[in-house]
């Protein structure tokens, strides 16, 4: 399959990363993230969500007290205190009326994640969170929804994708890189009839 496509090329390449170098991330390019999610597709127009930068010290401390990580890696397992996220994006709904604001939410986070990939810079979205906690911490009001959390920073550690055989699990090899099991191309795709 060709590469020769920017976009395409930083899809394929971009992984969950949930070890980072302790590197911090300039304001402004957390915001071309947000302005990256501001500007995808939204269901009728409507663009439901707002989003929150976290860079604070102290604040990425307490959102990171509320992630769970890598819930296949055994016995259970989170970053260490110097390869832990440098910010985070946390996406919040405002107005959940609309039917399909959750597919908004997804095509803000993709684009935030493909973003920070084209930037060099690696990213995990995390939904197991605990919320209240970081409503409590980011003092964000009660009627606006808290979806998720896209950990950032710059990469320190690999991960790679492989064929799946019997299992969606991904899991550590002995040199500690990450192997995630795919499905296969010829394995989804139905052409013109199923
Ligand atoms: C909706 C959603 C929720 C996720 N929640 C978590 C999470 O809470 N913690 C975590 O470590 N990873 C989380 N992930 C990352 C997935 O584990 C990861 O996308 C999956 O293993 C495939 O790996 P890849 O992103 O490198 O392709 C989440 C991903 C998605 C799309």
């Amino acid at each position: 399959m060709s590469n020769n496509n920017e976009v395409y090329r930083t899809i394929i390449k971009r992984r969950s990363i949930r070890r980072f170098k302790q590197k911090p991330i300039l304001l402004d390019l957390l915001k071309k993230f947000v302005n990256a999610a501001r500007l995808a597709p939204s269901a009728a127009n409507l663009q439901p969500l707002e989003f929150c930068i976290v860079n604070d010290k102290d604040l990425c401390l307490k959102v990171f007290e509320a992630l769970s990580w890598a819930g296949y890696i055994k016995p259970k397992w989170s970053p260490m205190e110097n390869e832990r996220p440098v910010a985070y994006i946390i996406i919040l709904v405002k107005d959940s009326k609309n039917l399909w604001y959750l597919r908004d939410v997804s095509f803000a986070a993709s684009n935030i994640v493909l973003c920070a990939e084209g930037e060099g810079l690696a990213s995990c979205i995390l939904c197991k969170i605990d919320k209240e906690k970081i409503r409590k911490s980011l003092k964000i009001p009660e009627q606006i929804i808290i979806d998720s959390v896209i950990a950032l920073g710059y990469k320190a550690e690999q991960s790679i994708v492989e064929d799946i055989v019997d299992s969606v699990k991904y899991y550590k090899d002995e040199k500690e890189v990450l192997h995630v099991p795919k499905r296969k191309l010829e394995d989804i795709i139905h052409i013109n009839k199923y």
